[in-house]
């Protein structure tokens, strides 16, 4: 089994690689080709993944290449994993709205669109490609902001993209613990867009746990989401919100505390992860030694600023080893050999959420199998979260029509519509602001 992985020298692929390690069943993946356009963070990774295998005869053999089309020949799976424009564009898509008063983040708001507005056009370039040169493949994204790049791909691949995220795992892991039920055993019942979505019940052996969470102040101020949105306003919901609905929620505090950060998370990033290619420089830099400090800095100091505006404290030590590497190796195992299983994962909507069309892609439970993943059936969003999913989905919509057309005054409305944005003239003026830092935005006329 080949894997292909598209932004092969970034800083999260050796978290793939070790989940590769531990999976020694039939049909696994033998052979990984990394796929990046800079060569230098290629051979920094491939250092990190041989250190990883050393000595593990079993290893999946690592090339590297910085030709997309010969990575993409042969490929039984295509992980794409990219960042247009990388932390440097990333922190440009948070200064400049944060600078217009809104919320500059990676996914959500007009950080959000921005990044979009970049990556749509290169994540369908690749979409083509992977239809004619790998046309069997299954494409796995977890490349950000991850519902909409996927719904951009699967306009070229149909169900063969499927997005992929962990908060929604980590999320129900999360529930399951504090309830003591065990996380593989209970059904979550999630469903909404990419970051955009809520628990609305966990059962176990048939029996909804989840009122009892609902009914229990202690025990919900006791984990992450609980402790950033504050056990009164779960229970007013009646369901608890992904992570990312805080930026919503709770808006004007995450401005703020964005607005009066040191540095944004992305630049954070940039700086953090620019020390860390440029250690693996030096020929005899320890190179797993220096990766893992660098993310286990980077794990705990995942959204600080909402905790510290939401007084939520540190996160807790079981939250820190991430989880998205365990959803892409359980998604190849179902599909390469038939293990059926469920997860919640970004596909085509057909039907399952009715205020949206069948094309749009939703974040839900599906079940996988040899035959890809298949949504299941799910109760309707209620009235608030319907509006907010229709809100944006129609955002995205806007998005992925800029990005065909090159129209700017699409853009201007991508990001006048969205509920975080509060004018129009904001609007203007951020599209003003992105494409005078952005090259990867000449497109927009
Ligand atoms: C979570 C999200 C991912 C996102 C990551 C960002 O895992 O689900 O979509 O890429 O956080 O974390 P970062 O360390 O880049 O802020
Ligand atoms: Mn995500």
């Amino acid at each position: 089994m080949r894997l292909t992985i598209l932004g092969g020298g970034g800083f999260r692929v050796p978290l793939v690689y070790g989940a590769l390690l531990g999976d020694r069943a039939e049909g696994r993946v033998t052979q990984v080709v990394l796929h990046d356009l800079d060569a230098g963070r290629l051979s920094a990774v491939a250092r990190v993944l041989a250190e990883q295998a050393a000595g593990d005869p079993g290893a999946p053999e690592v090339t590297v290449t910085t030709d997309l089309d010969e990575a993409l020949r042969g490929a039984d799976f295509v992980f794409s994993a990219i960042r247009v424009g990388g932390l440097e564009g990333r922190a440009a898509d948070e200064r400049v709205a944060l600078d217009q008063g809104v919320l500059g983040q990676e996914t959500v708001g007009a950080g959000g669109i921005a990044y979009g507005l970049r990556t749509v056009p290169v994540a369908v370039d690749i979409a083509r490609r992977v239809a004619r040169l790998a046309p069997d493949a299954w494409v796995i994204n977890f490349t950000n902001p991850a519902g909409l790049v996927t719904e951009a791909m699967s306009r070229h691949l149909g169900d063969r993209v499927i997005g992929i995220c962990d908060s929604p795992v980590g999320l129900g892991r999360r529930i399951a613990r504090v309830l003591g039920a065990d996380p593989r055993e209970a059904w979550i019942d999630y469903v909404g867009l990419n970051h955009l979505g809520w628990v609305r019940g966990l059962r176990v052996a048939g029996r909804d746990e989840l009122p009892r969470l609902l009914a229990d102040p202690g025990l919900l101020g006791s984990f992450e989401e609980g402790k950033l949105f504050g056990p009164e306003w779960i229970r007013s919901l009646g369901a608890v919100p992904n992570e990312y609905l805080h930026y919503y929620y709770f808006n004007r505090e995450t401005v703020r505390a964005y607005q009066q950060a040191d540095k944004t998370r992305g630049a954070f990033l940039r700086d953090q992860q620019a020390r860390f290619y440029d250690e693996m420089k030096s020929p005899d830099a320890a190179a797993l030694t220096a990766w893992d400090r660098t993310r286990a800095e980077r794990e705990a100091t995942y959204m600080a600023e909402n905790r510290d505006a939401a007084g939520a404290g540190e996160r807790d030590a079981d939250d820190l080893s991430g989880g998205y590497e365990k959803v892409a190796l359980a998604l190849m195992r179902a599909i390469a050999r038939d293990e059926r299983t469920t997860l919640i994962l970004n596909v085509r909507n057909r039907g399952t959420l009715s205020v949206l069309d069948s094309e749009a892609v939703i974040e839900v439970p599906c079940l996988v199998d040899a035959n890809g993943a298949h949504p299941v059936t799910v109760d309707p969003l209620s009235g608030h979260a319907a509006g907010l999913v229709c809100a944006v989905k129609a955002v995205e919509r806007e998005v992925l029509s800029a990005a065909e057309s090159g129209s700017r005054t699409t853009a201007v409305k991508a990001f006048a519509l969205h509920p975080l944005v509060d004018s129009v003239n904001v609007a203007r003026a951020l599209v003003e602001g992105y494409t005078a830092v952005h090259p990867g935005l000449a497109y927009l006329e």
